[in-house]
């Protein structure tokens, strides 16, 4: 399906559309209407069910606004830039490297050094895409790409929107730690809003500056835990591993998780079984797995923080877009915030059995090193225990050199072995401080609500009428059902239809009632939203002794049965889990289709 078609369906239908239109609009933030943030909903609910619930693991909700010192620690600040290029003529900012890619073979120049690719633009002519000046000669720079604000008043605490989920985990660890009451392997979940000032937001929801993920941050022993792999070992997956990426005849390797995991195609069996669980899970929501591939990261395509990472890419107007990235960000992160904070990143791990171990020591005669070193006397004795713990040979001798302070500052100092105290011990430990590894799968949900709407649309003939419809998933529909009374001027049908719609609304589902317009135009506007169920009071239904009855259509195969009115919530209730219709249908008498779209 085109892009524009999308669009337009999305802004005419209420999915999304641009923000802030009153006031021009403002690019990178699109607001969902009442059928998008179902949607949306929807398929955060689904995930929560899949990677919350179902694996045990705990959500949380942190705030979306960090001091700096945070992002100092986790790398942002430093290194979370794009390459920026801007024209001289009319000052459009662009992403250089995608510029360059445009062009060229080359499919990461991100990863490439910015002269390079000042070069690559003068060498191949680039020109800006909104007025044709020559970007030749043009610097590239580096731009970070955080919000900034500022916290408090006065003598502001400067603080960012964060740009990505996780760090509002990683920077509570130390107490989520105890929630878990510090055992491994735990995970951490959390669906919420990032923010990018990303330089040149496209394509609706698929570059946005605010923008939801879910994340899960899987806490392991690397040591030790292993993934439950059993689980997906046989699910059937699409790679294109790096090594494809780069090979001239590169292919695509079709294979199982369990195949992937054991021939080392996955590098970690975490990283696999995520994969597994992925997969799984976007079949469930409608994903369509013929256009759906995992692709590992190049080498030079990696965030600062991840060791290997896999994307999840969808297919969408022809482009391949990556809608979940799964990474194995090792203990970068958490080791991090432990150099940085004040607080410990680490976890106790209890020994099976105690151990005896030859630990050095040093106990430094204080009233020897004051005299010495003067104010630098407790540097030079903390020197010395860390010496001592790092390498024991160095007290080998009569003397032992120590450094106090860094840089410029440092300064080297001989002390003999006999002041320091140095000794070996032996000590029975029960245990030692681990920094936990983390596994996390990422996703974008704005790009898989895009992805689902892509790859629902669909085109067809109903009774000679062409149609278009959206096979969405009756677990992500943005509507569980709408409900019709076939004509308006008869009180008793449209009470009946008032009184079904009250009913399944209060079984939990959500239902739209509809009385304007022929029955056919009714049922094209449901499909439009790919409501999966259409429930029509006719007349049919209320007359003769027997109980109430009504038709019930499924969008996608417009075929009807009669069903009780009795039955309607509860067959409605199991259509929305994963109860096919045809299973429902047996039980019920079909209807034929075309006397009902004649109706009204
Ligand atoms: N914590 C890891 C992380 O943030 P990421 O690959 O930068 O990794 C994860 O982002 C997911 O968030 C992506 O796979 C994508 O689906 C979504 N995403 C990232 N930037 C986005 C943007 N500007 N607009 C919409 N979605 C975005």
């Amino acid at each position: 399906m085109a892009a524009d078609a999308l669009a337009e369906l999305a802004k005419r239908r209420g999915f999304f559309f641009g923000s802030n239109g009153a006031y021009g609009g403002t690019a990178g933030f699109y607001t969902f209407g009442p059928q998008g943030a179902a949607l949306k909903r929807n398929v955060e609910d689904a995930w929560r069910d899949r990677f919350t619930l179902r694996e045990g693991n705990r959500e949380i909700e942190a705030p979306t606004v960090m001091p700096e010192a945070v992002f100092e620690a986790s790398g942002h600040l430093e290194g979370f830039d794009d390459m920026l290029v801007e024209c001289p003529e009319c000052g459009e900012s662009h992403r250089a490297d995608h510029l360059v890619e445009a062009v060229t073979d080359i499919e990461d120049a991100e990863a490439l050094p910015g002269e390079d690719v000042e070069d690559l633009i003068a060498d191949n002519e680039i020109a800006c895409p909104a007025c044709g000046t020559m970007l030749a000669g043009e610097p590239v720079e580096a731009f970070n790409l955080m919000f900034a604000t500022d916290i408090g008043p006065g003598d502001a605490q400067p603080g960012y929107l964060r740009p990505e989920t996780a760090q509002g985990i990683f920077v509570e660890f130390p107490r989520l730690k105890e929630y878990a009451r510090g055992n491994l392997p735990f995970g951490i979940t959390q669906i919420g809003p990032a923010y990018r000032n990303e330089i040149s937001p496209r394509g609706g929801l698929l570059r946005l500056r605010e923008f939801t993920q879910a994340e899960l941050e899987q806490f392991i022993d690397p040591e030790e835990d292993e993934p439950p792999l059993d689980r997906v070992r046989d699910v059937e997956v699409r790679l294109y591993p790096a090594t494809e990426q780069e090979a001239d005849d590169g292919e695509y390797v079709e294979t199982t998780v369990g195949e992937a995991v054991d021939e080392g195609v996955i590098g970690s069996p975490w990283v696999g079984y995520y994969l597994g669980v992925a997969k799984e899970w976007y079949d469930r929501i409608g994903v369509d797995t013929d256009r759906f591939r995992f692709r590992q990261h190049l080498a030079g395509e990696r965030a600062h923080y991840a060791a290997d990472c896999w994307d999840a890419e969808s297919e969408v107007d022809g482009d391949w877009i990556e809608i979940a990235g799964f990474s194995y960000r090792a203990d970068y992160d958490l080791s991090k915030h432990d150099e940085y904070g004040d607080d410990a990143f680490t976890v106790f791990k209890r020994y099976d059995e105690p151990k005896t171990v030859e630990r050095a020591t040093v106990d430094p005669d204080m009233s020897v090193l004051g005299p010495e070193f003067g104010g630098e006397a407790a540097a030079v004795a903390e020197a010395l225990e860390t010496l001592a713990e790092r390498d024991p040979d160095a007290f080998d001798g009569e003397t032992v050199e120590v450094t106090v302070g860094e840089g410029d500052d440092a300064e080297s100092h001989a002390v003999d072995v006999d002041v320091a105290d140095f000794a070996i011990e032996e000590v029975t430990e029960s245990g030692e401080h681990i920094t936990p590894h983390v596994v996390e799968p990422s996703f974008g949900v704005g790009r898989t609500v895009q992805t689902l709407l892509a790859h629902a649309y669909s085109e067809d003939e109903v009774d000679g009428e062409s149609r278009t419809y959206l096979s969405l998933e009756p677990e992500v529909a943005p509507q569980d059902a709408a409900v019709f009374p076939l004509v308006t001027n008869d009180d008793r049908l449209t009470a009946l239809a008032d009184e079904v719609a009250a009913d399944l609304r209060a079984a939990g589902l959500a239902v739209a009632y509809d009385d304007s317009g022929s029955i056919g135009r009714r049922y094209r506007r449901q499909d439009e939203v790919g409501t999966p169920f259409c429930v029509t009071v006719d007349r049919d239904g209320i007359e003769g002794d027997g109980p109430d009855t009504v038709t019930l259509r499924e969008r996608d195969s417009a075929a009807q049965v009669r069903i009780p009115v009795a039955d309607l919530a509860e067959e409605l209730t199991a259509l929305r889990g994963d109860e096919p219709f045809a299973s429902v249908a047996e039980r019920y008498d079909a209807v034929d289709t075309d006397v009902e779209t004649a109706g009204n």
